[in-house]
């Protein structure tokens, strides 16, 4: 008889928790049936030929939050503002999804900062940036010292193409700030850019390239399924990825073992670049600050920021000679503001409110990076009637954000003005989102800002740009591959009189 009791209470208890468990928490959001095994990458499939557009696709139909499976892992996508704001401020989505490439890169472990979490990520985050602001990286003048010195040396090179008997050449624009983003970063955390560092550069450029050409095909098929890559590793790109991961941290120890070495020599106490700091502090706490921590912080550095930079810099240059009138007032502001030609500062921004909006801009139609690094759900989350679960992995599409007409009223048209309010002061800023949100967000905002400001800027003060005589206008959609990036295209550099 108790037995019988027992089991009837079990059988209550289950059905209340199954039929309560969702009124209790919220639906998941809705979305697409899955597929056994293979979830929902056929509807990803044919929601558009264009895997640019996919994500964004299906956000029509079910709303600005829904679910996707991928494989076996749980997604959710999000694709509002509000959705992004809300829910990546949320410290409960304070986590990465840690799976397929990344997690061979460290070795698998918790290292790093752009893909570690708990203790590692709460102590490296923070010291390391804090640490290179020490050191002169988020100080501009610092930073205009590092970019200047990177920039004459692209502009060396622009020069020598243009040669002593004409005035313009055509160049491809692909990866042209690429290795002075990089040497700014090296200088940064090796404090010094010598030419025998060049060859570390040069290689970490290279791979780098090859890295971020691997396709978004295999990218997503490998997160899909990360057993995959061990299968198909050439197919899927897994090789070149390792590679590049492989000679980043050869470089990085390399730097780290001979540091250690000059430290136990010169017996150094007072660091003067990140490189010194970390080692020193490897002393004293070798629990975060070890070597397997040095290379991964180097690589997330290097990675995080030179191809993302690098990539805003072409959007930027396409734009401006895609709309050759918004060039002009662009350099129309900097000759008003430095009618000699000098170098400018990051601090003359201020007194030049048409370039900031067209920076602004730039963001908005460019939208370099969508959703690059998904999060992932450390614990249950609401958000308006849904729940987002445990392990679920998080990705932003800001496309349709950026496209709607009721927060841009004309989206199609490239128009840094929709940044300027009547007086001609910059209004709007917080409606770009590129950089994310809450305390998981970019740490490198500032250091984006600053490079693209000078960078453009000293660019255009010796040179006027424009799409080669009798060539297309380039293309101003992305392509696809592990970051959006626009298609490969040339520009004309004139030398200005
Ligand atoms: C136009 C340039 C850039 C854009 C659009 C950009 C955007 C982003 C975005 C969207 C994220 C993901 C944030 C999230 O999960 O919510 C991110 C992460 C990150 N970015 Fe940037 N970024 C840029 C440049 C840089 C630069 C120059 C640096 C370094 C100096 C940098 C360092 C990082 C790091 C370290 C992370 C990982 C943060 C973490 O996981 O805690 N970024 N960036």
């Amino acid at each position: 008889m108790f037995l019988y009791y027992a089991l009837v209470i079990i059988a209550f208890l289950i059905l209340y928790y199954l039929l309560l468990k969702d009124a209790r928490y919220g639906k998941e959001p809705p979305g697409p049936k899955p597929l056994p095994i293979i979830g929902n990458l056929l509807d990803l499939v044919n929601s558009s030929g264009n895997m640019t557009l996919a994500l964004g696709n299906l956000a029509e139909k079910y709303g600005e939050i829904y679910s996707l499976k991928l494989g076996s892992k749980k997604s959710v996508v999000l694709t509002s503002k509000e959705a992004m704001q809300i829910i990546l401020s949320n410290e409960a989505t304070f986590a990465r999804d840690f799976s397929g490439m990344w997690v061979d890169r460290s070795f698998h472990k918790n290292l790093g900062i752009a893909f570690s979490e708990g203790e590692v990520w709460e102590t490296l985050r923070p010291w390391t940036f804090k640490t290179l602001k020490d050191f002169g990286f988020g100080k501009s003048s610092e930073m205009e010292r590092f970019i200047k010195v990177a920039s004459e040396r692209l502009f060396a090179s622009i020069d020598y193409k243009i040669g002593p008997e004409k005035t313009s050449c055509n160049l491809d624009v692909e990866l042209l700030y690429n290795s002075a983003i990089l040497s700014i970063m090296w200088q940064m955390i090796v404090g010094r850019l010598s030419p025998e560092d060049e060859p570390s550069i040069k290689i970490i450029s290279e791979k780098g390239d090859a890295f971020n050409r691997t396709s978004i095909f295999g990218a997503g098929i490998v997160n899909a399924f990360p057993f995959l890559r061990y299968i198909f590793p050439d197919a899927l790109g897994y090789n070149v990825q390792m590679d590049f991961f492989k000679e980043c941290n050869t470089i990085a120890k390399n730097l780290f073992t001979e540091m250690e070495a000059k430290m136990r020599k010169f017996q150094l106490t007072m660091p003067t670049n990140l490189l010194e700091a970390f080692v020193l502090n490897s002393i004293k706490d070798p629990k975060i600050f070890n070597c397997d921590n040095f290379l991964l912080t180097f690589q997330d550095m290097l990675l995080t920021s030179s191809d993302t930079s690098n990539t805003f810099m072409e959007i930027v240059i396409l734009y401006l000679i895609t709309y050759p009138d918004v060039q002009e007032k662009v350099y129309e502001e900097i000759l008003k503001v430095s009618p000699d030609g000098r170098d400018l500062s990051y601090s003359d921004r201020i007194k030049m409110p048409y370039i900031q909006a067209f920076f602004l801009e730039a963001h908005r139609k460019g939208q370099p990076l969508q959703n690059l690094v998904p999060r992932r759900a450390l614990s249950n989350i609401a958000y308006k009637d849904y729940i987002i679960k445990k392990d679920t992995i998080i990705m932003s599409d800001t496309r349709l954000y950026y496209e709607n007409k009721e927060d841009w009223i004309d989206p199609e048209a490239f128009r840094p003005e929709r940044f300027l309010d009547e007086a001609g002061q910059v209004v709007n800023a917080g409606k770009i989102i590129s950089f994310s949100f809450g305390k998981r967000n970019c740490p490198g905002e500032l250091q984006a800002n600053i490079v693209a400001f000078l960078g453009i800027t000293s660019l255009l003060q010796r040179y006027k740009l424009s799409v080669p005589k009798g060539q297309q206008m380039p293309r101003l959609d992305m392509r696809p591959g592990l970051t959006l990036k626009p298609y490969p295209f040339q520009a004309t550099f004139a030398k200005r009189q």
